[in-house]
């Protein structure tokens, strides 16, 4: 297999381009499985979060794989209910130790609501005591994300967002170019959307390149330059979702499928909801 490729962050840390997700993947055995499967066919970038739950299976797997620790790269986010007022920083201590770790590689601002600025500060505080080596945005679509770049002194190093050929940001990333900051995509395979899955584009490159749908879904991602971690628990599909460093899709293909933007997201909450139904939850510790 081919190897991956890494993106320099606007903090100069350079981060796998490819990793696997966990969202959706219980604690203990599934979660430990595929993260455990993953390193070994060659992943170094694991995507989690204190909201789902599966931190500490995913620490394990690190420490079982005998991988160092400084060539894996985990991101983990902090929920709303965690943000500001000395919260964030005991909360990084709590994730610390869930992970069984002595840093975090990402740490993020999962959700654009409560107290970010506050959050942001202690975050920042963290960068400067070790705990974590680059910091980042989640779900910042509104103006919040204007506001937060501006007041920050470290600028996000990323900006985690939905992304796939149907739902392709371009807006977005012109609005985070000022500030040197990355765009990552979650829901990369479009949440395994069928429509988007079966799109006959793909299928035709794919019988080109000798790949299926999905890999040429993620290819276009990464010479598109966002950094991905589509999630699976399928062993087929972890070893099929790396295997995407061997092909090149032409400038012409690359403009076809960007041709597949049609403003559709497969997940949509107003701000006014994500207050509501984001503040009424809280991640077990
Ligand atoms: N920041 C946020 O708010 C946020 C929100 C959502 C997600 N995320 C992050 O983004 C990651 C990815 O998002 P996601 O898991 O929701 O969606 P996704 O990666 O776009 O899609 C996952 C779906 O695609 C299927 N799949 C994976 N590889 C495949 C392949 N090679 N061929 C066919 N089907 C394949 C999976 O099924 P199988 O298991 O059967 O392979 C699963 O049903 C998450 O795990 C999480 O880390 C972040």
């Amino acid at each position: 297999m081919a190897d991956q490729t890494y993106v320099t962050l606007n903090d100069g840390n350079k981060i796998p381009q490819m990793g696997i997700g966990v969202y959706e993947v219980p604690d203990g055995k599934p979660t430990y499985d595929a993260v455990t499967n993953a390193l070994k066919l060659g992943y170094r970038h694991i995507d989690t979060a204190h909201a789902y739950q599966n931190e500490r299976s995913v620490g394990r797997a690190v420490k079982d794989s005998g991988i160092d620790r400084d060539q894996v790269w985990i991101t983990t986010k902090l929920w709303p209910t965690e943000y500001g007022g000395g919260k964030t920083t005991a909360e990084i201590d709590k994730m610390l130790g869930r992970l069984g770790t002595d840093h975090i590689d990402l740490l993020l601002l999962h959700q654009q609501i409560g107290d970010y600025l506050g959050a942001w500060k202690e975050m920042e505080a963290a960068v400067k005591a070790g705990k974590v080596r680059s910091i980042g945005i989640s779900n910042f679509e509104s103006e919040r994300l204007e506001e937060l770049c501006e007041a920050a002194t470290i600028k996000p190093s990323v900006l985690q967002v939905e992304c796939h050929p149907y739902f392709q940001q371009n807006e977005l990333k012109r609005r985070i170019a000022p500030y040197g900051t990355k765009l990552e995509a979650w829901y990369p395979l479009g949440h395994g959307n069928a429509g988007l899955m079966r799109e006959p584009l793909f299928a035709k490159l794919g019988e080109k390149y000798g790949k299926s749908s999905a890999q040429v879904i993620l290819r276009w991602h990464i010479q598109e330059g966002t950094i991905i971690f589509p999630r699976s628990t399928k062993a087929d599909h972890i070893r099929d979702n790396l295997d995407i460093f061997d092909f090149q899709l032409t400038d012409d293909e690359m403009g076809q499928i960007r041709a597949l933007d049609r403003g559709e997201r497969f997940f949509n909450m107003p701000l006014a909801q994500q207050e509501a139904t984001f503040m009424s939850f809280r991640p077990a510790d």
